[in-house]
């Protein structure tokens, strides 16, 4: 199954794809991590696209385009994908649908008062990449699945994330008409606790038996 999961900074997209890709046996390709590990590596992507990712606007269509396109590629992405992160804007979405266009797109909905309160208090392993909110942490330093540092994004500051919802607003938003009128794309409510949601998600996937 090829997947897009569509939704606003902190909606749960990172939190849900790691329980739909473990069930669905499909890779997790989310844009946001690559840019992150290629700017931790210093690579030329990494390089083009720090100051992008660090003051919250969208890196150019072109960078995205060809990174996508390469991973997608790759012999794992022959079962499905999951994408995160990508499409962003109606160009990489006309660009996705030359490449391998999705069969199915989730767009988690939750509120902009509910995804700044969810983002200031995100923290991230360094060592698993497991994702909390620091009200579920005894610790807020050390991680509860794996014993590794927690940090917290860059980008997950107040001003970073207005900017990060501005350009959700205007330059990703509007995908959610592009895929209704490809006829793939399913809402689900993102305010719910976190296996609600995924149980949501498998419904609109169609039944458990008919994944593949
Ligand atoms: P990216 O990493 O993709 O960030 P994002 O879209 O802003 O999404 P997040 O990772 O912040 O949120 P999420 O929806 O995954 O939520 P999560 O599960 O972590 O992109 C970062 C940057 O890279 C962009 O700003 C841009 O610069 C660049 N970039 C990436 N892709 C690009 C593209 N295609 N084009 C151009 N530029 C691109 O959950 C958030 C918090 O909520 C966590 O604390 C979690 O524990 C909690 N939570 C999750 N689910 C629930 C629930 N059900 N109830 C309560 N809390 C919950």
């Amino acid at each position: 199954m090829k997947l897009v999961f569509l939704g606003p900074p902190g909606a749960g997209k990172g939190t849900q794809a790691a329980h739909i890709c473990a069930k669905l046996d499909i890779p997790h390709i989310s844009t946001g991590d690559m840019l992150r590990s290629a700017i931790s590596k210093g690579t030329p992507t990494g390089l083009k696209a720090k100051s992008y990712v660090e003051s919250g606007g969208l890196v150019p269509d072109e960078v995205l385009i060809e990174m996508v396109r390469e991973r997608l590629s790759e012999s794992d992405c022959a079962k499905g994908y999951l994408l995160d992160g990508f499409p962003r804007t109606v160009h990489q979405s006309e660009a996705l649908k030359e490449i391998c266009p999705p069969d199915r797109v989730i767009n988690v909905f939750v509120s902009d008062e509910k995804l700044l309160a969810r983002l200031t208090g995100r923290r991230v392993c360094t060592a698993c990449e497991g994702t909390f909110h620091i009200s579920m942490l005894s610790n807020a330093e050390i991680c509860p699945s794996c014993g590794g540092k927690l940090i917290q994004r860059k980008d997950d500051t107040p001003q970073t994330i207005t900017n990060r919802l501005n350009v959700y607003h205007t330059q990703t938003a509007p995908l959610i008409d592009f895929y209704t009128a490809e006829g793939t794309l399913r809402t689900v409510d993102g305010d719910k606790p976190e296996d609600e949601v995924t149980r949501e998600i498998l419904i609109a996937l169609g039944s458990q038996d008919d994944l593949h």
